[in-house]
């Protein structure tokens, strides 16, 4: 449906702010594709590109120039009409797609949004609704290319591309006639401000309808803190609209009853913002301005007013969810909504208030109502960029040192795999047989984990945890073969490993596993051959059946290893019984040189000498 993608790469500088810090001198631009090792990156949809966040693996093989794939995504098209207004926010559009898609609605989806209304929503504003497309699932998200992004590309700096988007802006926009996989429409004239949580991002209420239902449900009314700011909410229309509601409480003499912080995005927003007076209005309401940087959004947060424990709400306009993300308490209620209603409702200091509808009361005892946000979509005096704190890497980078700490516990420089052999892999352990689902969750956890992604060999400790051993039955407890007794998968890897011959990329001399039917073979079979692994299919799916966990398996073949030819597993069992299976393979002539090399960088690296 995205005709005439160009393909370039880029880079998400972490907390730099909004569309435009890609380096490798490629920006999100109209019609780009570009990858990007962000969970932000697909903030690109704001400016019509195809911005998909990957994994730090993925990203380098796409700047090594290896294809980067993965299955064909379907296309959600989401039809807007009508127009935003009011107390309505963009942020209310994604918050009302994730309430109709559901968290995991949009998985392996591209969500394509189109139709009239899309001329309502600010640049910025599609930026974030793509950017939280994450929360449903969805593989990113885009909008077409129209003249806010023209607006917003000239407003920083971009003139030329727009021009060159302008000639080109009938294949930026969808195909006439195209069709969707699915297909949402929403009225922008009937969206109501939509307030979401606590705990899940698909839970959403209509401002007006949380406080009877934080009542039913025992969800605390009173607002401890509200918190608005770090990535994408921090545009200047975003902080121009919290601005708006909070200086009409000022000017009543009326503060903040919660907390209030506020995080802007970047050194851009920063400056600007403080120049045009909002962190001025802001702080004066009672708000903290804090440094620009993710902040509690990810957790960066000292908070102090509540024990852990205790069950308490706080509302937010950031993105993500998990409980207990903001500030390490998992009773912390914790409700995501637009930055203008997280202010009015730090003003209000309960969940229990619609500024649509209900009255605030000024110091003098004046009732009054607050009025509409409003705050300009760009500055009309341009950005002001603050500091320039990038430091720009020699021309020349050959004498340039990557250093790491070798005590370090997150990152490691990685060593290349061995070469393969040359031989046929012999006797090789069984190291699990796996019972029943095995994804890449049951493979290689997350949560905790993800930290140690830059540490292969600390991350390898998670490795199988969650698979269920087919003897047992039970999780992360395997028989080691050499000392009979039973252990962690990872320990007992680690104790073949030191025992026998071992080549990482492979689980060689020694060791494999096997998995019935994996669901992540499609996608990730390319990633397991760019290792070096060998991923393998059997010809005949109830073969598996014939595996026994304390089996050795010899694969033979390779030596004559070809795209179309399969090779053959020679099982021998502890009785002494042997067994013959053909399994199938999807290697191509390219690939198969990757295996040969140990990896597909070992394979660059060759082919560079
Ligand atoms: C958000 O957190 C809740 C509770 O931990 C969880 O049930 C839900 O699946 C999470 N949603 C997402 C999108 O991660
Ligand atoms: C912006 O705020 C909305 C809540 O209104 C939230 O759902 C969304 O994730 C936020 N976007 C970003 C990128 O932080
Ligand atoms: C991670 O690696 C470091 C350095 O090799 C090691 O000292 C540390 O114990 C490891 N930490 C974990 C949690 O595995
Ligand atoms: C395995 O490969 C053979 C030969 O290419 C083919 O005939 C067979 O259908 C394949 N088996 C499966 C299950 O795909
Ligand atoms: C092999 O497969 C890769 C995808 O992993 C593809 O990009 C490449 O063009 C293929 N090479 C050959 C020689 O078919």
């Amino acid at each position: 449906n995205v005709a005439g993608a160009k393909y370039g790469v880029g880079f998400w500088k972490p907390g730099s702010g909004i569309i435009h810090q890609i380096i490798l001198e490629n920006y999100a631009y109209p019609g780009v594709m570009l990858i990007g090792t962000d969970s932000h990156t697909p903030n690109g949809g704001g400016l019509g590109g195809i911005c998909i966040g990957v994994g730090g693996a993925d990203a380098v093989d796409v700047m090594a120039g290896i294809p980067w794939e993965l299955k064909c995504p379907k296309v959600i098209g989401v039809k807007l009409t009508g127009t935003l207004s009011g107390w309505t926010s963009p942020k209310d559009v994604i918050l009302k797609v994730a309430g109709i898609l559901t968290v995991k609605g949009g998985t392996g989806a591209i969500v394509e949004y189109h139709g009239p209304g899309v001329d309502s929503i600010s640049c910025t504003g599609m930026a974030t609704i793509c950017n939280m497309g994450a929360e449903i699932g969805a593989t990113t998200s885009v909008f077409p290319y129209n003249h806010r992004m023209r607006t917003y590309l000239e407003k920083t700096g971009r003139a030329e591309i727009a021009a060159v988007a302008d000639e080109y802006s009938d294949l930026l926009v969808p195909d006439q006639g195209c069709e969707y996989d699915q297909i949402i429409e929403l009225n922008l004239d009937e969206l109501k401000p939509h307030i979401n949580g606590p705990f899940t991002p698909d839970l959403a209420h209509p401002v007006s309808e949380v406080g009877a239902a934080a009542q039913k449900n025992g969800w605390p009314l009173e607002v401890k803190v509200g918190l608005i700011g770090s990535c994408t909410n921090s545009s200047y229309e975003d902080m121009g609209r919290a601005a708006s509601v909070a200086k009409q409480a000022l000017d009543k003499g009326l503060k903040c009853k919660a907390q209030f912080t506020v995080t802007p995005g970047s050194e851009q927003i920063r400056a600007t913002i403080e120049r045009d007076g909002y962190s001025k209005i802001l702080g004066d309401v009672g708000g903290v301005v804090l440094a620009n940087a993710c902040g509690p959004c990810i957790g960066q947060w000292d908070r102090r007013d509540v024990k852990k424990g205790e069950k308490n709400t706080i509302v937010t306009s950031f993105n993500r969810n998990f409980t207990a993300r903001n500030d390490a308490n998992p009773a912390t209620h914790a409700f995501v909504t637009s930055p203008e209603i997280v202010t009015a409702l730090a003003i209000a200091g309960t969940l229990n208030f619609n500024p649509e509808t209900d009255y605030l009361t000024a110091p003098n005892g004046e009732k009054f109502k607050l009025e509409p946000p409003n705050g300009d979509e760009l500055p009309s005096k341009d950005f002001d960029p603050g500091q320039d704190t990038y430091q720009h890497p020699p021309a020349d980078g050959s004498s340039l040192k990557v250093n790491v700490n070798p005590q370090s516990n997150r990152l490691q420089l990685l060593e290349p795999f061995d070469k393969w052999s040359g031989n046929d892999l012999e006797n090789m352990q069984v190291l699990i047989k796996v019972k029943g689902k095995c994804t890449t969750d049951h493979i290689s956890a997350a949560g905790p984990w993800l930290k140690f992604r830059g540490h292969l060999d600390n991350i390898s400790n998670n490795m199988l945890i969650g698979a269920v051993n087919s003897e047992n039955d039970a999780v992360n407890k395997i028989k080691n073969h050499l000392t009979g007794e039973y252990g962690g998968v990872p320990d007992v890897a680690r104790h073949y490993k030191s025992m026998l011959h071992w080549s990482p990329g492979i689980w060689e001399g020694d060791v494999t596993y096997s998995a019935p039917q994996p669901d992540f073979l499609i996608s990730s079979e390319t990633n397991l051959k760019k290792q070096g692994l060998l991923p393998l299919t059997f010809n005949n799916p109830s073969d598996y059946d014939k595996i026994r966990p304390d089996d050795k398996i010899s694969i033979r073949g390779l030596k004559s290893f070809a795209p179309g030819k399969p090779l053959t597993a020679v099982l021998k069992h502890s009785d002494g019984t042997e067994e013959t299976l053909q399994l199938n393979h999807s290697f191509n002539e390219t690939q198969i040189q990757w295996f040969q090399a140990g990896s597909a960088l070992n394979r660059m690296k060759e082919m560079q000498h």
